[in-house]
């Protein structure tokens, strides 16, 4: 089964309560989700393998290390995930960055996919799914499943905020893939939004409604 992580971190708790306030507007909703996402990026690479170097400090020869030449892979499910990537990629300069575009039909709220585009390489990285949200777990679901369909074995899953609901889809659907949350809410409301949450994430990260 996939472990859940909260990342509970006191920075990302705080700046995760400006992004809920309905009263956050779009310029620091966005500043605040680059920030958020940078925050969990430094625990989720926490088990980054390490090789040993030697170096010449300004003093002496040291054995130092340095990461041991991982592959890592984003991929952000458009919209909302974009808004997630470059605070990611601050952490991580090296990584590819790999699209899923997917949106939730608001009638059936099943996903449709309309665009893939993927580093050659994917069954070598380790992939980090980025969405701020986990709500029925439709989205990210189809998302792994293209991504397994086309080679990868290696996922990990980011969101800002999930319902139980979304969680629950992903560990029977992908067993695999470990989830890294900042928050884990109570659950969907009838039309499908994460309760409490932030409302719609793309609309309030692009100023559109
Ligand atoms: C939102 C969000 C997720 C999805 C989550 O995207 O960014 O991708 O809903 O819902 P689910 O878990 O029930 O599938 P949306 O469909 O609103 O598209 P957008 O990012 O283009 O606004
Ligand atoms: N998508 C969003 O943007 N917000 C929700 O609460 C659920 C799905």
């Amino acid at each position: 089964m996939s472990k859940v992580f909260v990342l509970d971190h006191p920075l990302i708790q705080h700046k995760l309560t400006y992004i809920r306030n309905k009263n956050t507007g779009t310029k620091e909703f966005r500043a605040l989700v680059d920030e958020v996402s940078a925050l969990m990026a430094f625990e989720i690479t926490r088990d980054l393998p390490l090789e040993e170097t030697t170096i010449d400090t300004p003093v002496m020869e040291a054995k130092t290390k340095v990461l041991s030449g991982k592959k890592i892979g984003l991929v952000p499910i458009l919209r909302a995930g974009l808004g997630m990537v470059d605070g990611i990629l601050r952490l991580i300069p090296a990584a590819k960055v790999g699209h899923v575009g997917l949106y939730r039909d608001p009638e059936t709220l099943k996903p449709v996919e309309y665009y893939i585009k993927l580093p050659t390489d994917i069954e070598e990285r380790e992939l980090i799914v980025i969405d701020p949200m986990l709500a029925t777990g439709g989205s990210a679901n189809d998302a792994i499943h293209s991504l397994k369909k086309r080679g990868a074995t290696n996922i990990k899953l980011m969101c800002l905020i999930a319902a139980p609901e979304g969680v629950e889809v992903i560990q029977k659907e992908h067993p695999d893939v470990d989830i890294y949350l900042a928050a884990l809410d109570e659950k969907l409301n009838e039309k499908g939004y994460i309760i409490p949450g932030l409302g719609d994430a793309g609309d309030r990260l692009f100023g559109t409604k």
